[in-house]
């Protein structure tokens, strides 16, 4: 194999070609299609003149003809290699034909044509348009195009990109359709779909009064699990007319649910697919967090059409300026449609325990990537959620309106072209009359920056002076950073809990609440004066920046302020933050050989919300819950991973024990009467029921244990269900065996349901999990092929079960690489994913260290490995 190479974004340059139209024909068949392609190319007007050739990429294609201006070329007219197809000396204008034949059944990577339940579907972003056919196969290339299926009546249902122009029957048991898009689109935003399947059908009028056709399309046995989703979207679309005046701009939109699927959904023009996790609901199969998943991809989805369709990527370095943005789009969505500080602090835990450990670690980017070898590598936490905090912030500088105006004149300006997140922020700072230019580095700098906060409070002059230091980890290839701007959200809280008065010294009034401060130097002090007393100060209040934060607040502050803080992201953050520190206290403790001891302070903390009737059930669970075992690895010099997990169930225990009343009482008020629904209270009072129950249930109590089973046998919906089921199969009691194979009775052929099946036991506490997943690799309900599988099982083992995967032995470890090995000729994305399992090895002490080391050179070892896994292999040893 020759060695993959690194693609530079410094290196950009536009394209030779343009591509005016393109009419695409597919005969499709399983084992063979046909595919025609015809290109109206011309020259790249914005390019001076000179001696430029045509490069096409195309993979795993058969070139079958080539034609320009209807001459057939000879193999000495072009160039052909595995990658590309180049042609030398073409006109300025021209029409090439190309005819290409494909293998969509043998087509196991899920990117180009491929096959799903026997459905055709296609996945194009970002480079899977090129095993297609050969194409310009990037995303500043946009053109119109046209698509004819031609397929067996097998496949009733022919589907493509834009509006239907035409359809009918052909000779054979064949037919056809032919679909146009009136949008300029790159090549990744093309699909099409043909199956066996049924259509949902509703509608949404625009508030300019046009009508739009709204059709989700599934198999069969699916059609009763549409209905949320398709209320969803009708949601999204009146969302985004309400908050940005953004109308839908087709007159069909066209959603398709397909079981293999390599991430969660594709905002392809006109006709997103969907991974049927993200599409399928009904009470009795999907939880609460599969309704809310569903809620939010849907929205994210349809919100690309605006911000990464109209307006898309000049290469995919910019990737973030569409994810990024699109996350922040679908956050907002979601915490409008349930509750804003429950969905922020979910938004700060997945980036705490995702992208600040990838920000940590050897494979840390910045949100705009220099380089990359693989591209399907970079859809990172990095670059949708660490982007997505960076329009954050850009919101908090800018405040609601003028981001509001910097977005319109963004979309007005660029609509129809590929840009950059450049041509985002001089949006935003023309729109906010602000000065942007340090904010940039925000793109270009790696790490996670760590905000240090000293408060001295002044009895005398009654000021409090704020020393704040920021400083920046080196990154892999970064090792000086540069300061950031940042925004420092803060309040002062006054004994009574209420917020002081913020008055800066120089200012002539105070201003209460909260208030965010510009951050643009290394350290920074601001003096607030005319306090009426010494306050608790709340910083970095709804986490308004992407940073680590150090104070010194002691133990009993930040009790008080998870008590009292007026901002609710800030009181759970106090929580978590004593918890982390007392838990961590006792890691230590127990490395020592020490008894282990809770601190009254938190089963005192846990009390008062326990009993605190006014406070929101989704808040107090969200408090009652521990920091995971992951994020209090990330803060850690050398990662103990038994030791956090005995600390943390020694916790939990402890803490059962004291408040089991409490608990109990808890318990039995949140039951619910009526029948479920997923609306945010429900929700809420699920969610602390259920919490208050994983708690008992480390009482190993044979009276809990029933309480448990008979929520297991009784619930109505798959929320208590799969809590219930969780709870009885964390040990290896006879009740919890008999329930999971209960369950698997049940719901044997339910994929989706049997992936949280798959799950619960990957993720189990018990000591013999490995044993169990490897015995699950044989069972009829595990594929290997099936990425939702490969996530619910090998996933969920070796990056959702931190204690066992981490076993001393190294058995988690060969076990991950053997499946990394086998996984990678299947399907190179999902390989590569489960690679990054190793990537902070360096973390722990030398003999993982050695271990983990050991995998990552075996599998470096191994002729003929993807460029996907190389590099998240190379760049974890180096
Ligand atoms: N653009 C998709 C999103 O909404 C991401 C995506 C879908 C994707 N399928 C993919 C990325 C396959 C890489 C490979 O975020
Ligand atoms: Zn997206």
């Amino acid at each position: 194999m020759t060695t993959p190479q690194a693609i530079y974004l410094r290196d950009y340059s536009p394209p030779a070609y343009l591509v005016e139209t393109v009419d695409l024909h597919f005969d499709l068949g399983d084992d063979l299609t046909l595919v025609r392609s015809r290109l109206a190319l011309r020259r790249n007007p914005d390019l001076c003149r000179g001696e430029n050739a045509l490069v096409l990429q195309g993979r795993c294609l058969e070139l079958r003809s080539l034609r320009l201006d209807g001459r057939t070329l000879a193999a000495e007219d072009y160039r052909l290699d595995d990658e590309t197809l180049t042609l030398a000396g073409v006109p300025e204008a021209f029409v090439l034909e190309v005819e290409t034949a494909i293998r969509p059944r043998e087509n196991t990577s899920l990117e180009g044509l491929y096959q799903s339940s026997g459905n055709f579907c296609t996945q194009c972003e970002p480079q899977g348009f090129r095993k297609i056919t050969y194409y310009p196969d990037r995303s500043d290339v946009m053109a119109r195009f046209t698509t004819t299926l031609v397929a067996d009546r097998r496949f009733p249902v022919l589907l493509a990109n834009g509006n239907l122009v035409e359809k009918g029957d052909l000779e054979g048991g064949r037919h056809f359709a032919r679909w146009e898009d009136p949008f300029k689109k790159p090549s990744y935003l093309f699909a099409l779909v043909a199956g066996d399947l049924v259509k949902i059908e509703d509608r949404f009028r625009t508030r300019s009064g046009r009508e739009v056709t709204l059709q989700i399309y599934v198999e069969a046995r699916n059609a009763d699990r549409c209905a949320h989703a398709m209320a969803s979207l009708q949601k999204a679309m009146a969302w985004d007319e309400e908050i940005y005046g953004l109308e839908y701009d087709l007159d069909i939109y066209m959603i398709v649910a397909v079981d293999d699927f390599n991430f969660g959904a594709m905002e392809n023009k006109g006709l997103n697919i969907f991974n049927s996790k993200y599409v399928l609901a009904r009470p009795d199969t999907a939880t609460d967090a599969d309704y809310q998943g569903i809620e939010g991809v849907i929205g994210h989805e349809y919100f690309h059409n605006w911000t990464g369709n109209r307006v898309t990527c000049r290469d995919w370095f910019q990737l973030s300026l569409k994810e990024g943005l699109t996350v922040f789009r679908d956050q907002e969505f979601s915490a409008d449609m349930t509750s804003r500080p429950v969905k922020r602090i979910e938004e700060v835990r997945l980036l705490r325990n995702t992208q600040f450990p990838e920000d940590a670690g050897p494979m840390a980017h910045p949100v705009r990537p220099a380089s990359y070898v693989e591209i399907n590598n970079f859809y990172t936490a990095t670059v949708y959620n660490k982007g997505a905090e960076v329009i954050r912030m850009y919101h908090t500088l800018l405040g609601d309106a003028a981001f509001c105006r910097g977005l319109a004149l963004y979309l007005r300006r660029h609509d129809g072209q590929a840009v950059t997140t450049d041509d985002f922020l001089a949006a935003m700072a023309e729109a906010g009359q602000i000065d942007l230019e340090q904010f940039r580095l925000w793109y270009s700098q790696a790490g996670t920056p760590e905000l240090a906060v000293k408060c001295v409070y002044d009895e005398e002059r009654r000021t409090l002076t704020l020393t704040v230091r920021q400083s920046c980890p080196p990154t892999p290839g970064e090792a000086e950073k540069a300061p950031f701007h940042i925004p420092l959200a803060l309040g002062l809280v006054g004994r009574n809990g209420c917020d002081l008065p913020l008055q800066l010294e120089g200012e002539t009034e105070a201003t209460t609440g909260t208030r965010v401060l510009s951050l643009h130097n290394e350290e920074e002090t601001f003096c607030f004066i005319n306090l009426p007393e010494a306050p608790v100060p709340s910083l970095l209040r709804n986490f308004s920046a992407p940073v680590r934060l150090k104070t010194d607040l002691d133990d009993n502050d930040l009790a008080f302020l998870m008590a009292c803080d007026n901002d609710p992201f800030n009181r759970w953050e106090a929580g978590q933050q004593l918890s982390t520190r007392l838990l961590l206290r006792q890691v230590e403790a127990f490395g020592r050989g020490e008894t282990l001891v809770l601190d009254p302070l938190l089963p005192g903390a846990f009390r008062a919300l326990l009993g605190d009737s006014d406070a929101d059930p989704a808040l107090i669970a969200l408090a009652l819950t521990l920091p995971s075992e992951t994020f209090l690895a990330e803060q850690m010099p050398v990662i103990d991973p038994s030791a956090i997990h005995e600390v943390r169930e020694f916790f939990r225990r402890q803490l059962a024990t004291d408040l089991r009343q409490l608990l109990l009482a808890v318990y039995t008020d949140q039951q619910e009467d009526g029948p479920y629904t997923p609306d945010p209270a429900a929700v809420g009072r699920r969610a602390l029921k259920n919490l208050a129950l994983s708690y008992l249930m480390t009482l190993d109590d044979p009276a809990l244990r029933s309480l448990c089973l008979r929520q297991f046998k009784r619930a109505d919906n798959m929320t208590d269900v799969i809590a219930a089921l969780g709870a009885l199969a964390g040990s290896a009691t006879e009740e919890g065996t008999a329930a999971l194979e209960d369950f698997y009775l049940r719901w044997q052929n339910d994929p989706l349901v049997l992936d949280k099946w798959l799950s619960l036991q990957a993720t189990s506490r018990r000591t013999d999990t490995l044993a169990e997943v490897r015995r699950l690799l044989g069972h009829p309900a595990y594929n290997g092929k099936n990425p939702n599988k490969v996530r619910a099982l090998v996933g969920a083992f070796c990056q959702g079960n931190p204690a066992r995967f981490h076993d001393p032995s190294g058995a988690g470890y060969a076990f991950c690489a053997d499946q990394v090995l086998a996984l990678d000729p299947v399907n190179p994305q999902v390989a590569a994913r489960l690679a990054g399992a190793f990537s902070n090895w360096r973390r722990f002490d030398p003999k993982r260290q050695a271990l983990m080391k050991e995998e990552l050179e075996r599998i470096a070892a191994v002729a003929g490995i993807s460029r996907d896994v190389y590099e998240i292999v190379m760049k974890s040893l180096a």
